[in-house]
């Protein structure tokens, strides 16, 4: 089904339905007056176990980052045993070229805070925290006043339209980050919020079984969230009609790309913000149908999927579409975030990984030897190859050490060093060309005779 009708950006003036410039906050009262909390009313009215079913129907996808199936992660949690249960949002969005939960937080607040009582409901869970990143001031604020708001109309509290939830009346509070990349990954996330240092556990135990102070938690992202309420409102099969389907012949344990999604798009084009398409749209569909096409008229050089921790699409993969198998047919790590950084024909592609590999190195939590010191190694050799000092070894070594990094090869705790590995080497590969000109044919020592004897 074509995208003709906005769905997180009902409410959010968005091209082509709207303009920009009239975007506004959007009250309780605006809210319930465009058919908010419609979609509680018939949660409240449902058996949890009956809602998480329609969730896992629907085969919604975390727009985190991860792209795990929402409705499964609910059916993880242990059966209720009289002691609290926590729902964590993840609100930390520091991926660079990310920007898009901040759209929802900065008009539709309560999208989102609909989304989380439905969560509540079916999860049984009587207790959320709203993890937001520590730059997110004005966020915050919104936040804030939107949950007095929602205390104030019978959504959370002792006045709650959902009643007691796992035996407790349903609060919602939200939590500031202090500006930690890290602490965007789910488990640095429950070490922050318990006041701990933000380093990532080791798993399992998953949240789900252990998670905040120890008892059973979800964590879902913002977006994902959101998206709760008109999946409820409308069925899994209108959320099934948008978006990119199961490949041919493909068992249903295959999860698809169903449903619309919202997409960020900066770098060297011309209209740069957050965008909502169905899963799928090309690169240069979003770039030229919405972005406004390139800058200064240049010609797409490369971009990144979803956050610099996808790794980069090359210049003959502009016709790459963005759903969640893009890693598998374009070899990047993902679709990520879906937060699209365009770069053009003048990107120096050195530097730029130069930059983001600098990112990586100083955002390590440092519990990891491979990330800890591989980031850094790495950045130091993309420096000297800038400034022109570098060998053909060097390429090959910035391959070696990237390869030995990250979770997948099962050498740290977290996907951060995945990142970096996938963004040295995408770019290295992708434009091999483009490095070996910057660096110098290395010359084997050549060790004297006497000294080897
Ligand atoms: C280094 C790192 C940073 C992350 N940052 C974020 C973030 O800012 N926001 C987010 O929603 N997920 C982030 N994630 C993914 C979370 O760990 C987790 O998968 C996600 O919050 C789950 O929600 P979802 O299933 O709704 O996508 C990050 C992961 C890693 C490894
Ligand atoms: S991979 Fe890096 S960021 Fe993640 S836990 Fe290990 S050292 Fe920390």
């Amino acid at each position: 089904m074509a995208f003709n009708e906005p769905v997180l950006t009902k409410r959010i003036p968005t091209p082509p339905f709207g303009s920009f410039a009239d975007r506004k906050l959007n009250t309780y009262e605006d809210f319930v007056r465009t058919g908010g909390y419609e979609s509680l009313k018939k949660a409240v009215a449902m058996e949890p176990s009956d809602i998480v079913e329609v969730v896992k129907a629907s085969e919604l996808r975390g727009r985190g980052g991860a792209g795990f199936p929402a409705g499964m992660k609910w059916s993880f949690l242990p059966p209720q045993d009289g002691e609290p249960r926590y729902l964590a949002v993840n609100s930390d969005e520091s991926e660079p070229g990310t920007f898009k939960d901040r759209m929802l937080l900065d008009f539709d607040p309560h999208l989102l805070l609909e989304g989380i009582a439905i969560c509540m409901k079916a999860c049984q869970l009587d207790t959320t925290y709203i993890y937001i990143r520590g730059e997110y001031h004005a966020q915050t604020k919104i936040l804030e006043n939107a949950i007095n708001e929602a205390y104030a109309n019978g959504i959370f509290g002792d006045q709650s339209i959902m009643g007691k939830v796992n035996d407790r009346f349903p609060n919602c509070y939200v939590h500031r980050g202090a500006g930690a990349y890290i602490c965007g990954e789910e488990t640095a996330l429950l070490n922050s919020l318990e006041g701990k240092r933000g380093w990532p556990r080791i798993k399992p135990p998953f949240p789900a079984v252990a998670g905040a102070f120890g008892r059973p938690t979800i964590i879902n992202n913002v977006e994902s969230l959101a998206m709760v309420g008109p999946i409820l409102l409308n069925g899994p099969q209108w959320f099934k009609s948008m978006g990119v389907g199961r490949p041919e012949g493909a068992p249903p344990q295959v999860p698809a790309s169903y449903g619309p999604k919202l997409f960020g798009i900066s770098g060297h084009i011309n209209r740069p913000g957050v965008y909502e398409e169905n899963l799928g749209i090309t690169v240069k569909d979003l770039i030229e149908t919405y972005g406004g096409g390139m800058r200064h008229g240049k010609k797409f050089k490369a971009a990144i999927p979803g956050g610099i921790a996808m790794g980069v699409l090359g210049t003959d993969q502009y016709d790459a579409p963005l759903d969640f198998d893009i890693g598998k047919k374009f070899a990047c790590l993902g679709l990520g975030t879906a937060g699209v950084i365009v770069m053009d024909e003048d990107t120096d592609m050195v530097a730029a990984l130069r930059n983001i590999v600098r990112f990586f190195s100083h955002e390590s939590c440092g519990q990891c030897t491979p990330c800890r010191e591989g980031g850094n190694w790495m950045y130091k050799t993309l420096c000297r190859i800038e400034q022109g000092d570098g060998t053909t070894k060097d390429l090959d070594l910035l391959l070696e050490i990237a390869a030995s990094m990250g979770a997948m090869p099962g050498t740290t705790i977290c996907g951060l060093a995945d990142g970096a590995n996938w963004a040295v080497r995408t770019f290295i590969n992708k434009f091999w060309d483009e490095f070996e000109s910057r660096v110098k044919p290395s010359v084997e020592r050549v060790i004297p005779l006497a000294v080897v004897q």
